[in-house]
This record gives C-alpha cells, sequence and structure tokens, in this order.
C-alpha cells in the first residue's frame, strides 16, 4: 500500500518512518510511505506556507495553494489516493474500524496541519476524512498523521509477523487486551498467575478472557455498553461478564474501582 504524508515537518515524520513497523514495512516492499515537504509547493522566494486568519483572531492558518500543489504532484507521480485524511481535533473520531477500512484502500494521504488550523479550502477541495486521535489539542497534525499511519499499516497483511498479534489486538474484539507475562515465573516477589504456568489451554483461555473483561468493566465499561459488543462468537464473553457482574455485585469492588475510591 501508498502512504503519503505532506506536513511543515518532514523530518519529524522521517525518523516515525525509518524505524518500527513503518520502516520494516518499507523493507519487506509492502508499505511505500513518502514523506512530502508542504514548503517545496510554494512559489515565493521564501516559501511562506501561512498567513494571518480573514476576519481576525490569534495565530496564523496554513495557506491552500500550497497543499493544492502538493496533491497535484501526489497524483501525478504516486496515483489516485482512496482516501484524503486531513487530521484535527475538529475531526471524527479515529477508530480501529477506519484503520482496516484504510489499510485496504491501497493508497491513502494525510495533509498536516498546524499553528491554529489550515484553509478550510482544503478540507473542503482535497479531503475525504477529517479525523481527530482524540478529545484533547494537539499543536499539529503529524503526530496524529503518525498514530493514524502505524494504525493502518499494521493492518496489512504481511507488516506484522504473527497474524494473531493484529486480530487479537484490543479493538480488534470489543474489549480490552488481557495482561500479558514472560520469564522469569517470579520477580521482585511478583508471581505469574499460575494458571499461565499450567499448560491448559482451556484454563488459560478462561483467564484471559476474564482479566480481559474485568479490566474492561474498571477502565472502559463504555465499550461493554456499545453496539458492538459482544460481537461474534460473544457467548462465552457476554456469560463471563454476567458471572463478573454478580460477583461484584454480591461482594468486593475491583482492583482499579478501589484505587480511585480511595
Ligand atoms: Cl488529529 N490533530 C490535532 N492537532 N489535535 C488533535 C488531533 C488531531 N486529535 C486530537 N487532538
Amino acid at each position: 500500500m501508498r502512504v503519503d504524508i505532506v506536513t511543515i515537518f518532514p523530518e519529524m515524520v522521517r525518523g516515525f518512518a525509518r524505524e518500527g513497523i513503518v520502516a520494516r514495512a518499507h523493507e519487506r516492499g509492502v508499505v511505500d510511505l513518502a514523506v512530502h515537504d508542504l514548503r517545496d509547493f510554494t512559489t515565493d522566494r521564501h516559501r511562506v506556507v501561512d498567513d494571518s486568519p480573514f476576519g481576525g483572531g490569534p495565530g496564523m492558518v496554513l495557506k491552500p495553494e500550497p497543499f493544492f500543489r502538493a496533491m497535484a504532484h501526489i497524483r501525478a507521480t504516486r496515483g489516485e489516493p482512496s482516501a484524503v485524511i486531513v487530521p484535527g481535533p475538529q475531526g471524527r473520531r479515529f477508530t480501529h474500524d477506519a484503520a482496516v477500512a484504510w489499510s485496504r484502500a491501497g493508497h491513502i494521504v494525510l495533509l498536516c496541519g498546524r499553528y491554529e488550523g489550515i484553509d478550510e479550502r482544503v478540507v473542503e477541495g482535497l479531503a475525504t476524512d477529517e479525523v481527530s486521535i482524540g478529545d484533547y489539542v494537539l499543536s499539529g497534525g503529524e503526530l496524529a498523521a503518525m498514530v493514524v499511519a502505524d494504525a493502518v499499516v499494521r493492518q496489512v497483511p504481511g507488516v506484522v509477523g504473527d497474524a494473531r498479534s493484529v486480530s487479537e489486538d484490543s479493538f480488534a474484539r470489543p474489549w480490552l487486551d488481557y495482561p500479558h507475562y514472560t520469564r522469569p515465573a517470579e520477580w521482585d516477589g511478583r508471581r505469574v498467575p499460575d494458571v499461565l504456568l499450567s499448560g491448559h489451554h482451556a484454563q488459560v483461555a478462561r483467564w484471559r478472557l476474564r482479566t480481559a473483561l474485568e479490566r474492561t468493566l474498571d477502565r472502559r465499561p463504555d465499550l461493554l455498553e456499545g453496539p458492538g459488543f459482544p460481537g461474534e462468537d460473544g457467548a462465552d464473553a457476554e456469560r463471563t461478564l454476567n458471572e463478573i457482574r454478580a460477583e461484584r455485585q454480591g461482594s468486593r469492588p475491583g482492583r482499579q474501582e478501589r484505587k480511585q475510591e480511595s
């Protein structure tokens, strides 16, 4: 798949692309990620990319022309993208489902904004999607673009070595992941739960489902109320969740709840 990122901080994004999952995907020839410097698409001597907002107010707004020229260059040299994404706090929430959809899209472009914003005509004229990665404000779209690129690229078949790692991700299922342990079996007086050392696969699976649902109930109860729960093959999850709720009604609060109370 192809990913193009347009930014005024190309080195920030190249650093991300040089290491980790995206670099590995590039080496394997599975993902072709290109970073474009917005300033290369200016036509003035000073390579100006921003100007003050019409109507007044603080800060600067990124001008439209360099983005349109950058997109024309990408279309001419890299082909027609299936999604042009503008990351920004005004966007719809970015989710696992979007990551999966865009990983199948073949070619996506991310246009990064900075300062107070980006001229709205960029969004109207070029973007197919505007996405936010959470309810907080970042000073630019670069970090969000890297978040989106990482989440999308790891869904491309062959990028993550063991496909089970991807299919068992939190959010691939509508609840959080279970806790993980490796050697040593005891560290600093803390023992790995016995069941994980037992070799009983069915018991391990039951323990993992139960701990995953317990922490979801404590930390993200919204996931268990959502339309995605319990999902396909969710009968075990629903039954286990009912057991946990019944036990808790009768007795002690969960670990996370106790922490929040004190
Ligand atoms: Cl996508 N961009 C910026 N600048 N801030 C954000 C965001 C994106 N998502 C959450 N906050």
